[in-house]
């Protein structure tokens, strides 16, 4: 068994309780991953094997997830003018309920934040920025904000119900997508992304959880809770060093913890969901998220093409562009990704890529002409200075010669 819904949210809520440590839980999804097609276990199982958590803890555990599926329902049900129908999920800091607005007589998604996070000030105010966030935005590919607001001591935020499934649930089964399935869903996602730039907003957390498929085929990007105002500095400042992301997709800049970042690190987030789409495995993988975040600043990235070698040179070299370390080498912006990304959808060379890849080549060819250059240089100096020395010689020789002569015929005619 892989990861379900279940080992993922058992998983958060050990760590919140902090019974064991990151590290920890790290190694057990690992071995969860490992063995998932001989030997499957579950998250509580391994965690309880390994001697990370007893037996009274993983019983607390349970206790809180299902006290707080229970809040999180009667929080819902006390929301005026909805009608709850069911749980979506949960993540790890919400639950999401399917609903009805009644006035509008239309199914909405619901977000309830639990009550031991609404004692939270910065959670609180990182949910609401979530709704503000998503209100600015209207683009099909992206989950449209109705309404946010607080109910008996609860905080929610209603949205679009998308029917259908996040892209992580067909990565966790092991899907690998062809390059043209890969390439329309990026297409989508770099489409809402050139919206949410053109406004200002960084989603900051592109990742396959936060990206879903509806039954029409058509790619919404959710949970805008981490996006941030591109001029919100105090926020930035705030967040400096903290890397919030999920280190699996989380950019470079972002793990450096930069203030001063941009709509490129959710390009390169993209880039690590594309890269995951096509070969199975996320860029980088380790057994800690410290080992995998130093990865992402520092081990060269394996080209696609080499895991997956059905995938056209193109599509490698976009992808290798998105997961450039350094945001200045990658896409400038999202409709220069989709220039590249419509490029290979029809077959035909990502010529932004290319054209980076054929500067670089460029300058080792122009480096490499020139060590020539210099070695032929020095050749011909040396051969230069040799032929000077020879001329010199030549001259000093025939002045003695000549001077000996002069002695000679001077004591001869004495
Ligand atoms: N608008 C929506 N329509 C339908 N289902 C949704 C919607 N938004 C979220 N869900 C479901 O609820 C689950 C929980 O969402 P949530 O955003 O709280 O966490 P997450 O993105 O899965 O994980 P994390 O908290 O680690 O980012 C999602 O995985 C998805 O299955
Ligand atoms: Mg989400």
């Amino acid at each position: 068994m892989s990861e379900t819904n279940y080992d993922s949210i058992f998983g958060k809520l050990v760590l919140d309780q902090g019974f064991c440590t990151e590290e920890e839980l790290a190694y057990c999804k690992k071995q969860l991953k490992d063995r998932a097609k001989e030997n499957p276990a579950t998250l509580e199982q391994l965690l309880l094997s390994n001697r990370f958590i007893t037996a009274n803890q993983a019983k607390r555990v349970k206790q809180v997830s299902k006290e707080s599926t229970k809040e999180g329902k009667d929080a819902a049900e006390q929301i005026p003018g909805y009608k709850i129908m069911g749980k979506l999920g949960a993540g790890a800091m919400a639950i999401v309920y399917k609903g009805k607005q009644i006035s509008l007589d239309r199914i909405v998604a619901i977000k309830i934040l639990p009550r031991r996070f609404s004692e939270n000030p910065d959670y609180v105010k990182r949910f609401y920025k979530e709704g503000k966030a998503a209100a600015k935005l209207n683009h099909n590919n992206i989950v449209g904000a109705y309404d946010v607001g607080e109910a008996g001591g609860y905080h929610y935020f209603v949205m679009e119900y998308v029917e259908g499934k996040t892209l992580y649930e067909d990565l966790a089964k092991g899907k690998i997508f062809t390059e043209q399935e890969a390439v329309a869903i990026t297409m989508q996602v770099a489409s809402a992304l050139a919206h949410a730039h053109a406004r200002g907003l960084i989603h900051r957390d592109v990742k396959p959880k936060n990206i879903m498929i509806n039954s029409a085929g058509i790619v919404k990007l959710a949970d805008l809770g981490l996006a941030r105002d591109a001029a919100d500095v105090e926020l930035a400042k705030s967040e400096a060093g903290k890397a919030f992301g999920t280190p699996y997709y989380i950019s470079p800049e972002q793990i450096r913890g930069e203030i001063d970042i941009d709509g490129r690190c959710d390009i390169y987030s993209l880039g690590a969901t594309l890269y995951h789409m096509v070969t199975g495995r996320v860029p980088f993988e380790a057994t800690t998220p410290s080992e995998v975040m130093r990865k992402h600043l520092k081990e060269p990235l394996i080209p696609p093409d080499h895991i997956n070698t059905a995938l056209s040179a193109g599509c490698s070299e976009l992808i290798e562009m998105m997961l450039e370390k350094n945001k200045n080498d990658r896409y400038a912006s999202a409709e220069e990704l989709m220039t590249d990304l419509e490029a290979v959808r029809r077959g035909e060379p990502p010529l932004a890529a290319r054209r980076k890849f054929n500067i670089q080549d460029l300058q080792q060819l122009q480096d490499g002409q020139s060590i020539e250059t210099a070695e032929e240089f020095d050749q011909e100096a040396q051969q230069a200075t040799l032929s000077r020395y020879k001329v010199v010689c030549v001259i000093l020789g025939s002045i003695i010669a000549v001077l000996l002569l002069l002695v000679a015929f001077l004591f001869a005619s004495k």
